[in-house]
């Protein structure tokens, strides 16, 4: 009675054994020392496409798996050998990742058993999943992008290289708290970023705030922050960019700082047109009209007023020729009279007999139909760049020279006065260059300024005759 019931129990074992084997997804096989199979499980299909048939017909484990999978001196020596990771291709063609575990066993006439497991869809999202941690990494690193996860059970912040980097601190160097953070954040802005941070953490909500950091290097850097709570019942954590928006920040500071000059010089040039048309044009004809009703007066008194007459036409001849100097300077409408090379003639003869200065200019033939703009940009850079040798050089002499090949157009103009160090320049004080480089770009050339102090200066303005051939510098 005792025997029917173990073989009972027996025949029960090993029919669970063998549903087990017929539905799980991993392969098993059991070899002898020398490989050749001793037990093959019935599901060997679903990993290697091969029959239980086939995989007998093979006759060795080296010819499913390859040989040289484990080294069997090792194998006795240490019972099991796990997580072997292991390329096969299946019946198909096609190439699968195994995970083998080799284990010593002492079962059916067989001394290994290999446990072979797919791993092909795991091992290729986790691929993906590095190629997007990459791709963000990247992405974050090229946006000066640094991010941070502050988990709320243990109060402790993770922060990215990157943040490190925005903080200033060499990796591991700043206690990884809140704390710590705040510590960093600009006095003026620490208790908003306080309340901002500790919201959005208890409310599970977006926060983005705009804050000054010093890091320990002392360097203070404009960061904005971006990120979102995540709560469950209770915050769990939060999860945040920043990104380094300092040097940003130093361009708007110095773009606002500039807008303001050029409405100051804007202001200073409207005052100056108004004394001028004023004091000069306004007061000459005030003149002519006394003079006039003079005349008349004398006239009616009979007198000869005809060398009157004559003084008065001549004045009137001088002060339209100032009108129209006053005109050329506010348009240089020359460059539709005179073309280029005369209105730039006429220019550098006006300057030189105005304020007594020797101008040596050399144009060389430019072709022909420059477009309006260019030729502005090149006469507006003349003019200032003489200007200034005459305002600053203490030289009584200057050259401006142009010259061109197929591509570009190059304008120098030289002094050989007493220079300066460009490196001394700061933007807000120096309209006149800033303006020259700024024309000089709208039509995608380039000025390049060379100085030094006793040893005069020269500017050169680059022109592109293709801009889009030629990129913007
Ligand atoms: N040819 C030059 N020789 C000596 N210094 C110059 C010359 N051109 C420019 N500079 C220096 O550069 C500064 C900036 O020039 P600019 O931008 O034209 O402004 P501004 O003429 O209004 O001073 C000048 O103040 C002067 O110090
Ligand atoms: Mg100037």
């Amino acid at each position: 009675m005792e025997q029917m019931v173990s073989a009972e129990a027996l025949r029960e074992s090993e029919a669970l054994h063998r549903i087990t084997l017929q539905n799980m997804s991993d392969a098993v096989f059991i070899t002898d020392d020398a490989g050749a199979f001793t037990f093959i499980c019935p599901n060997v299909d679903v990993i290697f496409g091969h029959s239980q048939d086939d995989v007998r017909t093979m006759g060795r484990i080296s010819r499913l798996l390859g040989a040289n999978l484990i080294d069997p001196a090792e194998l006795r020596r240490r019972g099991e050998l796990r997580n072997i990771e292991h390329n096969i291709e299946t019946k198909d063609g096609r190439t699968r990742c195994l995970l083998v575990h080799a284990k010593s066993v002492s079962i059916r006439g067989g001394s290994i058993l290999y446990a072979c497991r797919d791993i092909t869809e795991r091992k290729e999202s986790e691929r993906a999943l590095s190629r997007n941690e990459q791709r963000l990494t990247l992405t974050l690193e090229a946006a000066g992008a640094g991010t941070w996860d502050w988990e709320a059970s243990t109060g402790t912040i993770t922060w990215s290289p990157e943040m490190q980097r925005i903080l200033g601190d060499a990796a591991g160097i700043l206690p990884p708290s809140f704390e710590a953070f705040l510590n960093r954040v600009h006095l003026s802005d620490r208790d908003r970023v306080a309340r901002t941070m500790t919201s959005a953490m208890q409310q599970g909500d977006l926060y983005e705030t705009a804050f000054r950091l010093s890091g320990s290097d002392s360097v203070e850097r404009w960061v904005i922050a971006k990120g979102r709570g995540l709560k469950n019942g209770r915050p769990i954590r939060m999860l945040g960019v920043f990104v380094d928006v300092t040097d940003r920040h130093r361009v708007e500071l110095a773009l606002q700082e500039l807008s303001g000059r050029f409405l100051s010089a804007q202001e200073q040039e409207r005052s100056r047109l108004a004394r001028e048309l004023h004091d000069d044009v306004g007061q000459r004809l005030a003149m002519h009209a006394v003079e006039t009703s003079i005349l008349r007066q004398r006239a009616n008194d009979g007198h000869d007023v005809r060398a009157g007459l004559a003084t008065l036409a001549n004045g009137l001849a001088d002060s339209g020729t100032r009108l129209h100097q006053f005109a050329v300077s506010l348009h240089p409408a020359r460059l539709e009279q005179l073309g280029f090379n005369g209105a730039i003639h006429h220019m550098c003869q006006d300057i030189s007999e105005a304020r007594g200065i020797d101008i040596d200019l050399s144009v060389v033939t430019l072709p022909e139909e420059l477009p309006a703009h260019v030729t502005l940009c090149l006469y507006r850079c003349v003019q200032e760049a003489l200007h200034n040798v005459v305002k600053h050089s203490g030289s009584s002499r200057a050259s401006v020279t142009f010259s061109a090949d197929a591509d570009t157009i190059t304008l120098r103009v030289m002094d050989e006065g007493m220079g300066f160090d460009p490196a001394d320049l700061r933007p807000k004080d120096s309209l006149g260059l800033v303006s020259m480089r700024e024309r000089a770009r709208l039509v995608s050339g380039r000025l390049t300024l060379t100085s030094k102090r006793g040893e005069g200066t020269c500017v050169e303005v680059q022109v592109p005759l293709h801009p889009n051939q030629t990129p913007s510098l």
